[in-house]
């Protein structure tokens, strides 16, 4: 599935520092794939690769394909899970406005359910730590990244989305949440900035400690987080990705 020209890697290590499972080991100077088994198909290796070294589901990285046509097609394919940040919180006036655009998304029968919030995580360092321990607690084991990554990735900030539980609309606002987050990260993209989703904070925020340093009020309920800041990591190009299945019902 993935495959290494021997010749045009530069032995730079960035695929490996990307890697979350680690899978890449250096020999000689060059880079090599000790396992393939615990690949994630994420193509951050080969999205990062500055030679072009890496090929994935036999896409290379000059294969016309990766080439967007037009504006929206560039920032759907740029947009990359971010989890290295530089350490500059954004302003006030840059979060809003981002949030802001979330206003032309669909709703359902327009109930506009969604309440946000958004945490200065530069200010929380302790919620780290929270985090930390409840990776223990759902997966048996702790946390583990490659280049001493923390679970929230270095992120400055952390957007919240949610809904109050009086609700009344027979809609779920769940996927009202997901339409938004993913319209904020569109919008990200295009200003130059990174994000990625925190299912772990999310989860984390059953426990009512983390949801109230989350700022998340009792009769809330969290639909979803979207870390975003300024991107540490330069992506060259998008990840190769299989092609969707369909079942065609005609
Ligand atoms: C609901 C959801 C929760 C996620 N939670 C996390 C998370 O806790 N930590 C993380 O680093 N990435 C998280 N991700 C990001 C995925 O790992 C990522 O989208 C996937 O590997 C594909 O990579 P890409 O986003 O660069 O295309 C989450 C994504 C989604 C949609
Ligand atoms: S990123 Fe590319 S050039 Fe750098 S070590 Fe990995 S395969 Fe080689
Ligand atoms: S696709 Fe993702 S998980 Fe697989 S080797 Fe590349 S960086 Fe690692």
């Amino acid at each position: 599935m993935i495959t290494i020209n021997q010749d045009s890697c530069c032995g730079c290590g960035k695929c490996a520092d990307i890697c979350r499972p680690r899978l890449f080991t250096e020999s000689n100077g060059k880079m090599q794939l000790k396992d393939t088994q615990s690949c994630m198909k994420c193509g951050h290796c080969f999205s990062i690769c500055p030679t072009g070294a890496i090929s994935m589901f036999n896409i290379s990285p000059s294969d016309p394909s990766l080439l967007p046509q037009s504006p929206i097609q560039s920032l759907i394919m740029n947009r990359h899970s971010v989890r290295r940040f530089k350490q500059t919180p954004l302003s006030h006036a840059v979060l809003s406005n981002l949030i802001n655009w979330t206003r032309f998304c669909p709703s359902a029968c327009n109930s506009r359910p969604l309440l946000f919030s958004v945490v200065n995580l530069l200010l929380k360092p302790e919620l780290e730590q929270i985090l930390q321990q409840k990776h223990k607690e759902l997966f048996g084991k702790p946390f583990e990244s490659p280049s001493n990554e923390r679970v929230l990735r270095t992120a400055p900030h952390a957007i919240i989305v949610k809904a109050n539980t009086q609700c009344k609309c027979i809609y779920d606002p769940q996927e009202d949440a997901c339409i938004a987050l993913n319209t904020i990260e569109l919008k990200a993209v295009e200003q130059g900035l990174g994000t990625y989703w925190c299912g772990l904070l999310q989860i984390a925020m059953k426990d009512a400690e983390v949801k109230k340093m989350c700022g998340v009020a009792d009769g809330e309920k969290v639909l979803g987080v979207l870390c975003v800041g300024e991107p540490d990591v330069k992506f060259e190009r998008p990840a190769a990705r299989e092609e969707v299945k369909i079942t065609w019902v005609e």
